[in-house]
């Protein structure tokens, strides 16, 4: 089979690298991937949002099954453009990826059918929206409505910081059209979990749970980033939290979903606070998560493309999807200056020996080399029978690699290691 993975970031990677393991797989083909990925799958020089030239490339190479993995894309209906061309794909429609792709629809779905959620108030208006933010509680947050590459929220801790962001979002433009509207919500506080669904818009199953570390520094501080390491499972998500998540949250929204005319087929992220008035959600997000699926889709003993593919064909209530009963721990590495200004272009040296635990981002072949080319380098996830082991491997397996200015978080799992002591 001739498989198509759109994307080109360590989370691709990671899908790349379990889908390989399906023996009637043939060829990868990466749109465009990164050249960390050159000896794992061909490297096609197509953008993630090139819709057209995807689908010409698709059916001219005729790939079997496609996999659509950023947000972008599948809000852009490239699903839709795949199957009207007869291929099979893995993610929402974009009538469904609207539940990321405008956070005004996902809090009015959630509003309409009782799941638990941040209470908000929407604005296309800035005046009013800098009237209520003049005199609502603090802290608050304020949310862009569309895609913003994962900076459209802030939350404000001084009134100022809240009549500033809706400035900078609804009268500077900053994120363009995706501040045209704003959500501006309460504060909720309590552990962040993140669940990644397979579904099919009848059958959920839910992954094994993980937690994100989306600071830019130790101890949780310094700015927001795309995600700087990964744990998974998350120790405060039980059984019992779960089973609440199941019936409160998770199947509501695929029957919402279903009940709007937008039947919701793919990989669904909760993006959950557990409140001290139980879960509530955050976010929605339409696709795996990155870097938590450089955690989950390790620690998957069931087929990846096998699923994938019952999901696309509505049959996931007859697949088994099972997870090893083990941790996972991802450390990312950065260019430092990340998330703001940073140097690339230096030699990337991996060892052979951890080259399979390493999941490539921002990284291009230079004349032969791999040298960094983003903020985020690459992740390097291990696998171990505790957390500690899963950790300390992780940070022993980073020590093999080098690039100039490398920086990496030094606490990743520290939180999950002081809940599973009860602190
Ligand atoms: P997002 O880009 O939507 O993932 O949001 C980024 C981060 O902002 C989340 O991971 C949370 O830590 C935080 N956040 C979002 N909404 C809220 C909220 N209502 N209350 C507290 N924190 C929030
Ligand atoms: N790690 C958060 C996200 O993928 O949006």
């Amino acid at each position: 089979m001739k498989i198509m993975v759109v994307g080109g970031g360590g989370r691709e990677h990671a899908i790349i690298k379990k889908i390989k393991e399906n023996k009637n797989v043939t060829e990868i083909f990466a749109l465009p991937g990164n050249g960390g990925m050159a000896s794992d799958a061909t490297l096609v020089p197509i953008g993630a949002k090139e819709i057209d030239k995807i689908v010409d490339f698709a059916v001219k190479e005729g790939i079997d099954y496609a996999v659509v993995a950023p947000d972008d894309p599948l809000v852009l209906g490239c699903v839709d453009a795949l199957e009207a061309a007869g291929i099979s794909a893995f993610g929402p429609r974009a009538n469904a990826a609207i539940i990321e792709g405008s956070k005004v629809f996902s809090k009015n779905l959630m509003k309409k059918y009782g799941i638990p959620t941040a209470a908000y108030e929407v604005f296309d208006n800035a005046e009013a929206a800098l009237e209520y933010v003049k005199n609502c509680p603090i802290p608050t947050v304020i949310k862009a409505d569309g895609l913003a590459l994962g900076k459209g929220v802030i939350i404000a801790t001084e009134r100022d910081e809240a009549v500033n962001a809706v400035i900078s979002i609804m009268k500077e433009g900053k994120f363009g059209a995706s501040g045209n509207s704003i959500v501006v919500e309460e504060f909720l506080e309590g552990p962040e979990v993140s669940v990644l669904a397979f579904t099919d818009g009848k059958t959920l199953i839910p992954m094994v749970s993980s937690m994100d570390h989306k600071r830019a520094l130790d101890g949780d501080e310094g700015l927001n980033t795309g995600g700087m390491g990964t744990i998974a499972p998350n120790p405060y998500y039980t059984d019992d939290i779960a089973d609440v998540c199941m019936k409160t949250i998770f199947l509501p929204t695929i029957d919402a979903m279903n009940r709007e005319g937008r039947s919701f087929k793919g990989c669904l992220y909760f993006g959950l606070m557990l409140t001290k008035d139980g879960p509530k959600v955050i976010e929605y997000n339409c696709r795996f998560g990155d870097p938590e699926t450089q955690v989950v889709l390790p620690l998957l003993e069931s087929d990846l493309l096998e699923v994938m593919m019952a999901t696309s064909s509505g049959n996931l209530d007859k697949c088994e999807v099972k997870f090893a009963k083990k941790h996972a721990c991802c450390v990312i590495m950065a260019s430092k200056g990340y998330p703001e200004k940073y140097e690339s272009g230096y030699e990337i040296t991996i060892s052979p020996e951890v080259l399979s635990s390493v999941y490539v981002a921002g990284a291009k072949l230079d004349g032969g080399k791999l040298v960094n080319a983003g903020g985020r380098v690459l992740g390097v996830t291990a696998v171990g029978e505790t957390l500690e082991d899963a950790i300390s491997s992780s940070y022993a397996k980073c020590k093999k690699i080098h690039f100039e200015n490398a920086y990496y978080r030094s606490d990743i799992g520290e939180r999950a290691k002081k809940a599973l002591k009860g602190d």
